[in-house]
């Protein structure tokens, strides 16, 4: 399995004719290093929540792709007027599709989706556990620190990707705790330096974590 690192929380997850993209914020992104149509093949698109750094560019991509998005139930019903496939989930919930199971986790944190004037209810945000020829990979979308983690080590996660920039999410500190909590083999930080609002330093994250932290920078891939 090939992940590679598109940025913020963008993360792009490769397994034979699987093409997973998670939070596709590549437009937008200020740290992106691709454009919207350098990703070809996309099978799957996976959004945790409904903010723009997010939810991305995943209307342009799905239909340019014919990619299946998998997400919320109420982001998949706001997505189905753009005439994107969806396929709704929900916390808790896990499912068996053709590459391998995802599973929905909490993630504490917001969902709105910012259209012009007004706030689209989102649903609750989320994070995924996607898991494809055996190895289980967990993207925790935005989420502030929660004990539910603990519950993750049960998954035998591979990698987990976690938020480590503050403000909006959990601080260096917190992914701390959350790497106690979930007990991946390999952790990689993510949501920071994106702006001056989410400032961290992955290596400090590293040298205080317990897990082996891998810091991948824009477009950089790691091989599972
Ligand atoms: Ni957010
Ligand atoms: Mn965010």
């Amino acid at each position: 399995m090939k992940l590679t690192y598109l940025g913020h929380s963008a993360l792009l997850i490769e397994e034979g004719s699987f093409k997973g993209l998670v939070d596709p914020y590549i437009s937008g992104n200020p740290l992106s290093k691709i454009n919207v149509d350098d990703l070809v093949g996309i099978t799957h698109i996976f959004v945790t929540h409904g903010h723009g750094d997010h939810l991305g560019d995943t209307i342009d991509i799905a239909r340019r792709n014919q990619a299946l998005v998998i997400t919320n139930y109420e982001i998949s019903n706001y997505l189905s007027k753009f005439k994107v496939k969806t396929h709704a989930m929900h916390i808790g919930g896990r499912t068996k599709f053709d590459f391998g199971t995802v599973k929905m986790t909490n993630a504490l944190h917001g969902s709105g989706i910012s259209e012009r004037d007004s706030m689209i209810y989102g649903g609750n945000p989320g994070g995924f556990v996607i898991e494809v020829k055996g190895k289980k990979v967990y993207h925790a979308g935005d989420t502030g620190l929660t004990y539910d983690m603990k519950l993750l080590e049960d998954e035998n996660i591979d990698v987990a990707f976690l938020p480590i920039g503050g403000n909006y999410t959990m601080d260096i500190d917190d992914a701390v705790k959350a790497c106690d909590f979930i007990k991946a083999k390999i952790v990689v930080p993510m949501h920071y330096n994106t702006n001056g609002i989410i400032v961290a330093d992955p290596q400090i994250f590293k040298n205080k974590a317990s897990s082996e932290v891998v810091i991948l920078g824009i477009n950089e891939s790691l091989l599972v």
